[in-house]
C-alpha cells in the first residue's frame, strides 16, 4: 500500500494511542510538543526527574533502527522506567501466536508498546487488543514520531507558532512525506512535494488532509524553483525506504534529478534549513556538503527524537492512569 492510503482510523478501546498522527487532536499535538520542550530544557540544565519511575516500555520492531529504538530506550532509562525490547519475530508476530493475544500479553506487562512494521495495519490491529498505549515506530504508511520531532525542531529554529513557514519535502511520497503533510495541516503551515509526478502522494489522501485540515496547504510539484523559492526548510529523506530494496537502482534514476545539493539549494533563500529525519544515503538523496553544511540542522533534529519520545511517552502515559 502506498504512503498515507489507510488513514484516518477510527477510535479505540478508550485507550489514547499514536497508530498516526491523526489519533491526536491539535491541542493533544501542542501539548506533546510543549511538554517535550519543557523536558528539554530541564534536561540540559541537569536535571533528570523520574517522571516513569517504575513504568515499562516495550518496543517490537520488525525493520531495523538506530534513532526510534535508542531514542525510545534513553527517554525511557531517563524518565526512571525501564525498556524491553523484541525483534518482531521473537514477540511472536511471525504467526508464533495470535498478533491478538501477542498484544494481550505484551501490553499486560507494560505502560505503552511502539511497534515498528510493514503494515499500517498491524498497528491498528494491535492497538485493538492493548490494554496500554500504542505508538507507531514507523509503517510503510507513516511515520508520526519523527513528524512530531521535526515541528518541535522547526519550533526551536523559527518559534511555536509555524504558520505561514514553508517546509519543502524534495523525494519520495513515502511514510515521512505522509506524516509531515497531517502534521503541516495541524499547524497550518505549507507542505510542497518536490519530486517525479511517479512518486508524489495520493491525491486522495492530500485531499482528505486538506479537508479535515482547514489550514491545509499541501502542493506536489517537479518544478524545483517553483517548489524552492519560499522555502523556510528544504527536507529530505532516503529514495528507497527500508522493504523497498529492489527497487533501488530504477528509484535511484527516477530521483537523481532531485538530488538535494549546493545547486538545488541555492534555488531557495539563503536562511533556509535543511533536514533530513536519517539515515541518510550520503552521495544519492543529499551530498556531504548540504548535510554538513551551516545550513544542516539534521543533528538537532536527530537528538530531538530523544526528547519528543520523553513529552509523548509522559502524556500518553500520565493521561491513560
Ligand atoms: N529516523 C528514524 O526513524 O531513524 P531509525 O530508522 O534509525 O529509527
Ligand atoms: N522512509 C524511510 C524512513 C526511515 C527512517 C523508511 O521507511 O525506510
Amino acid at each position: 500500500m502506498r504512503a498515507g492510503v489507510s488513514v484516518f482510523t477510527d477510535g479505540t478501546n478508550g485507550m489514547k494511542h499514536l497508530r498516526t498522527l491523526e489519533d491526536l487532536s491539535v491541542d493533544d499535538v501542542h501539548a506533546v510538543l510543549d511538554l517535550a520542550h519543557e523536558l528539554k530544557t530541564r534536561t540540559k540544565a541537569g536535571t533528570r526527574e523520574p517522571r516513569l519511575a517504575g513504568r515499562v516500555l516495550s518496543q517490537v520492531f520488525e525493520k531495523p533502527s538506530l534513532r526510534t529504538r535508542a531514542s525510545f530506550e534513553a527517554a525511557i532509562g531517563q524518565l526512571g522506567g525501564t525498556p524491553i525490547f523484541y525483534p518482531g519475530k521473537d514477540a511472536g508476530l511471525g504467526g508464533r501466536e495470535s498478533l491478538a493475544d501477542v498484544a494481550r500479553v505484551l501490553s499486560s506487562y507494560s505502560d505503552a508498546v511502539v511497534l515498528r512494521t510493514f503494515s499500517q495495519q498491524l498497528v491498528v490491529d494491535f492497538a485493538e487488543h492493548a490494554s496500554c498505549p500504542v505508538v507507531n515506530g514507523l509503517s510503510d504508511d507513516r511515520h508520526p514520531c519523527q513528524a512530531l520531532t521535526d515541528v518541535l525542531t522547526m519550533q526551536e529554529v523559527f518559534g511555536r507558532d509555524l504558520t505561514g513557514k514553508t517546509l519543502v519535502y524534495v523525494g519520495d511520497g513515502n511514510n515521512v512525506a505522509a506524516s509531515l503533510a497531517v502534521v503541516a495541516g495541524m499547524l497550518g503551515f505549507r507542505l510542497v512535494l518536490l519530486g517525479p509526478s511517479s512518486h508524489h502522494l495520493p491525491g486522495e489522501f492530500v485531499s482528505k488532509v486538506t479537508s479535515t485540515y482547514p489550514n491545509a496547504v499541501v502542493e506536489q510539484t517537479e518544478d524545483p524553483a517553483e517548489a524552492l523559492a519560499d522555502a523556510d526548510v528544504v527536507y529530505t529523506d532516503v529514495w528507497a525506504s527500508m522493504g523497498q530494496e529492489a527497487e533501488k537502482a530504477a528509484r535511484e534514476k527516477v530521483f537523481s534529478p532531485f538530488q538535494v545539493n549546493a545547486d538545488l539549494m541555492a534555488k531557495a533563500p539563503g536562511t533556509c534549513r535543511f533536514m533530513h529525519d536519517l539515515p541518510a544515503r550520503r552521495g544519492l538523496e543529499v551530498t556531504d556538503d548540504v548535510m554538513d553544511g551551516e545550513q544542516s540542522i539534521v543533528f538537532q533534529q536527530a537528538e530531538n527524537r530523544m526528547h519528543l519520545a520523553k513529552g509523548l511517552l509522559v502524556w500518553l502515559i500520565e493521561s491513560s492512569v
